[in-house]
Formats: structure tokens, sequence, C-alpha cells
């Protein structure tokens, strides 16, 4: 019987996958240092799966601890979300993001090749693109140049992934997410806003809800049929049920290291995703245009047809319901 190990399980994608994959009868054993979340979150994944789930309050970075999990529990598998997010902020502190997202991934190696762990699956991000002209974006896109030192630190995780995959039988497996939104059906699991929201959902929710006053949409001009940007926003259930399908796909095949993108495959823009919040939730949005947001890339979406043909997955959820989950989330809140 197997049983995954998923760091950052607390987490906004972290929680969700841990319901899909409890839902598919696999035990779960939770590390998270609860720096970007709570603790409560597991007891609202055991309210909507009926199971419970063992957490460790632990940090990646502590190798001692985390082999201490390692010893304690049988781990077969690894999905590995725990790092840092934000692009913005990664500008302001690089050195925090090298260290967590980069650290925190080699003191996990250490333990996966120590305990054996048959396979790994890593959270990478459309960022490692860069600045692209070419959508829909496949896998084999050239990884070039990273616009922030998030980017780096996914594109060094990669990196350092493809080489330790030639030197060790762990079957790897990064998934490079889109834009994630939304949240669960039972509105029990969802983003947890710390601050001022970066992300373009929590701040369109949070402007609905009155927290904030007004939602900057930055940039109307650029080369777009309506001007704002052109992202892949995809469910974050849709994108949590590749996690599962990736870890069978891992087990059941002959790989060493492979590749997915997590998109819907479609480019919906910026204005687009204000106007389908309006229309779902019935209401106005207090919005204004500024200027262009740096580092935003012009338009990225992703030709998803490898995860499709690979891991028989697509995604299922659509526009509509990604913003009616994200309001009935922020209403709990
Ligand atoms: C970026 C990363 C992505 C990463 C994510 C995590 C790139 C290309 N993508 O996504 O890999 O997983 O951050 O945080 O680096 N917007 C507004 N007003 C707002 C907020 C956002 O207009 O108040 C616009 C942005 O200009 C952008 C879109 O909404 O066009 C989406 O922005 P955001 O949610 O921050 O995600 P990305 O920057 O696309």
């Amino acid at each position: 019987m197997s049983k995954i190990l998923v760091t950052g399980g607390l987490g906004y994608i972290g929680s969700h996958s841990v319901v899909e994959l409890q839902e598919t009868g696999t035990e779960v054993v939770v590390v998270d240092n609860l720096v970007n979340t709570t603790a409560s979150v597991a007891q609202r994944i055991e309210k909507i799966t009926g199971k419970p789930v063992t957490v460790y309050n632990v940090d990646v970075c502590d190798t001692k601890a985390l082999e201490e999990v390692f010893i304690k529990e049988d781990i077969s598998d690894v999905i590995h979300f725990a790092a840092f997010k934000a692009v913005g902020e990664s500008v302001d502190k690089p050195v925090e993001y090298y260290h967590n997202n980069v650290s925190g991934l080699i003191s996990l190696l250490h333990c996966v090749k120590k305990f054996n762990v048959s396979s790994l699956v890593f959270s990478s991000s459309c960022t490692v693109y860069g600045d692209t002209k070419e959508s829909p974006i496949t896998e084999i896109h050239p990884i070039v140049e990273a616009i922030s030192p998030y980017g780096t630190t996914k594109i060094l995780g990669e990196e350092i992934l493809t080489d330790f995959a030639k030197f060790c039988d762990t079957k790897i497996v990064c998934l490079r997410y889109f834009n994630p939104v939304g949240a669960h059906k039972s509105a029990l699991i969802g983003e947890l806003p710390l601050g001022v929201p970066s992300n373009l959902i929590p701040y369109v929710t949070q402007t609905a809800a009155g927290i904030r006053e007004q939602l900057t949409i930055f940039g109307n001009d650029y080369n777009t049929p309506d001007g704002t940007n052109i992202r892949d926003f995809i469910h974050v259930v849709d994108l949590a049920k590749a996690h599962v399908k990736a870890i069978d796909y891992a087990n059941a095949n002959s790989i060493s290291l492979d590749v997915f993108n997590l998109g819907t495959g479609i480019g919906q823009s910026v204005k687009e995703v204000v106007e389908t919040f309006e229309r779902v939730n019935d209401l106005t949005l207090n919005y204004t245009y500024g200027p262009r947001r740096q580092g935003d890339v012009e338009q990225i979406w992703a030709d998803a047809s490898k995860a499709k043909h690979v891991l028989g997955w697509e995604t299922e959820i659509t526009l509509d319901e990604m913003m009616r989950s994200a309001w009935a989330w922020q209403q709990t809140l």
C-alpha cells in the first residue's frame, strides 16, 4: 500500500491535492511549516473526505526533522509543493526564495535518495518559459531566462531534478502549472490570502467583498484583442487531479523524468475573466485600468495535449465555475 508524502499539503494547491489523493483511497502524510496557511486546514480536509490527515509541522529545509518523518512513516512517493510562490515578493527577497525553494528541494532529495522513494512530483510553473511570444506553448519550448527570482528557483529546481534523475532510481515528474484559481466546491478549502493579494483572483474577490476598494487591471494597451494580458486559468481541483494521475503514471512506466504543462489550453484575457466574475456572481466590480505591471508576459497559454495523451488528464471545470467557486470561498472568510 503506497503512502504519499505531500510537502506543503496544507497550502492552496497542496490541500486540494490531499483531498483528491484521499478520495482515491491513497494514504497521505503532510509536511507543512504553516508559513502560508493554518493548521485548521487539516480539519477542513478531514471534513471533506471523512479521513484523518497526519500532519508534521516541519520545514522541508530542516533535513534532520524531515528525515525523522521518513523514519516514522513508510513513504513510497512524494509530491513537493512546499515553496514560496509570489513573483513580486521574490524580487524583493531573492535570497529567501533561493534558500527556501532550492535548499528545500535539495533537503528533500537527500531523503528521497536515502529512503528509496519510488516517484517524486515537482510543482513547477509556466514561469519557466520566461517572456515568450509563443502560445499555445509546448513542453519542448526552450527554457532560456527567468523573469524573476521565483522563476529562477523553478528553472533551477527542474535542472537539479533532471540531473538527479540520471543518478537515482526515483521517477520524477515536473508539472508546469499555468494560473490556478477557484476553490473546492465545499467552500471549506481555498486560497488563504495573507496581506494584500498580488494575484488577480484574490484581488478580484476581495474587491467584491469590499476589503479592497478597487481592482486595477494592469495595462490595456497590449497587443491582444481587448488590450489586456491573456492567461490560462485552471481550476485548482482539475490541477489537483493531475497530481494523482502523475503519481500513477510514474509508477506504471519506466520513465526517469518527464514534464507536463497543466492548463486548459484556452487563453482568457484579464478583462474577460473580470467580466465572467461579474456575470456569474451577478455583481458589479469596481475596477479601473492602470499601467502595465513590470515583468508581466503579454500572453501565455498552454498546449496541454501531452498531459491529455500521456497522463489521460484534461480539465473539466469551466471559467464560470472557477469564478463562482472563488467567490463562494471568499464569502466564507
Ligand atoms: C505568475 C507566474 C506564475 C505563478 C504565479 C504565482 C509568470 C508568467 N507567471 O502568474 O507562474 O505561478 O504568478 O503567483 O510569471 N492582474 C491585474 N491586476 C491585479 C493582479 C493581476 O490586472 O491586481 C493581472 C496581471 O497583470 C496578469 C494577470 O492578472 O496579467 C494574472 O496575474 P497573477 O494572478 O499575478 O498571475 P501571473 O503573473 O500570470
